[in-house]
């Protein structure tokens, strides 16, 4: 593995590798993560083209307790603003001898341009492309499912909600069906779940009484108006009464089902907060197994060199 781009296409084997990798970057209690010097020496460079908290922080995060030196570039305070290309911003920044860029871009397929680009021992990581992909993100939900419920092959996953405009939702139904969830559903109004999923092998379903029965793992999604080209469909208000998660609606799933958010949440549309606050919610778990998930991800890369 020379970059991450996708899970799509991503070995079953390589999956458990990073899922292993990271649980040995986490300490007993799941939140202290140790110093280790795996990539002293090296340059990770963070380019977030699109705003962004939790996976631009915990990169960082990842990279210091690495040892890495980390470098995040202010896009907006960049000659980006000026015109400079994202080739040439690229190969400048190769020339401050970058080890491992950091890519999140609105526009699919950037991190894959700039892979083809960059010189055989530089890594490139997808760190959101899109509506293409976001890798790191599957796979922290990936342990975060593996951590509560230990076993793939029994499962019932949903995934609720802007299933259309969701890279995360993408990037999440490649690693279940290769880890071999049984059940993968997609849930949602029809102006937002793209029919095509089934050929993806998943469920497709358009209404929550028929979306979370019985689920084990429920995966609310971010309505993501800034992906929606002017009006939004339905209205936020429509769509937290047919689909936001709410404690009722919960109750239709397994009664030991854990409730999950790749963040930022939007309480009241997509999720009531007494659900988000909950026993039986793991959205700040997930947060927190991203850093060491990102570290196993960021050292593995580092030592495979092409
Ligand atoms: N889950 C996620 O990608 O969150 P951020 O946009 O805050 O990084």
């Amino acid at each position: 593995l020379i970059h991450l781009l996708s899970t799509e296409g991503l070995p079953k084997a390589i999956i458990h590798q990073i899922l292993d990798t990271a649980e040995q970057f986490l300490s007993v209690n799941d939140r202290e993560v140790k110093k280790v010097p795996l990539l002293r020496g090296k340059s990770v460079f963070n380019l977030f083209f699109e705003n962004s908290t939790r996976t631009r922080t915990t990169f960082e995060i990842a990279a210091k307790r690495l040892s890495a030196d980390v470098i995040n570039l202010d896009i907006a305070r960049s000659s980006a603003s000026k015109g400079e290309s994202l080739l040439d911003t690229i190969a400048n920044l190769s020339a401050m001898a970058a080890d491992m860029f950091v890519v999140r871009h609105a526009e699919s397929g950037a991190p894959y341009l700039i892979a083809q680009h960059v010189a055989p021992h530089v890594h490139v990581v997808n760190a959101g492309d899109g509506r293409h992909a976001h890798p790191t993100q599957a796979l922290l939900d990936m342990y975060t499912i593996r951590h509560y419920k230990k076993d793939f092959t029994n499962l019932t996953v949903a995934i609720v909600g802007d299933i259309v405009h969701s890279r995360v939702a993408r990037s999440n139904i490649h690693a279940l069906t290769t880890l071999g969830v049984p059940e993968v559903r997609v849930v949602g109004p029809r102006t937002l779940v793209p029919g095509d999923l089934r050929e993806m092998g998943v469920r497709v379903c358009h209404s929550m009484e028929e979306g979370i029965k019985d689920a084990d793992v429920v995966i609310m999604l971010r309505l993501q108006n800034e992906r929606m080209n002017g009006g939004m469909l339905p209205s936020s208000g429509e769509f937290f009464k047919e689909f936001g998660l709410t404690e009722a609606k919960l109750a239709l799933a397994k009664p030991d089902a854990i409730v999950m958010h790749p963040g930022p949440i939007n309480r009241g549309v997509e999720i009531d907060s007494a659900v988000a606050d909950g026993k039986q919610s793991v959205i700040l778990p997930q947060v927190t197994f991203g850093i060491a998930v990102r570290m196993a991800v960021m050292s593995i890369l580092a030592g495979n060199e092409a």
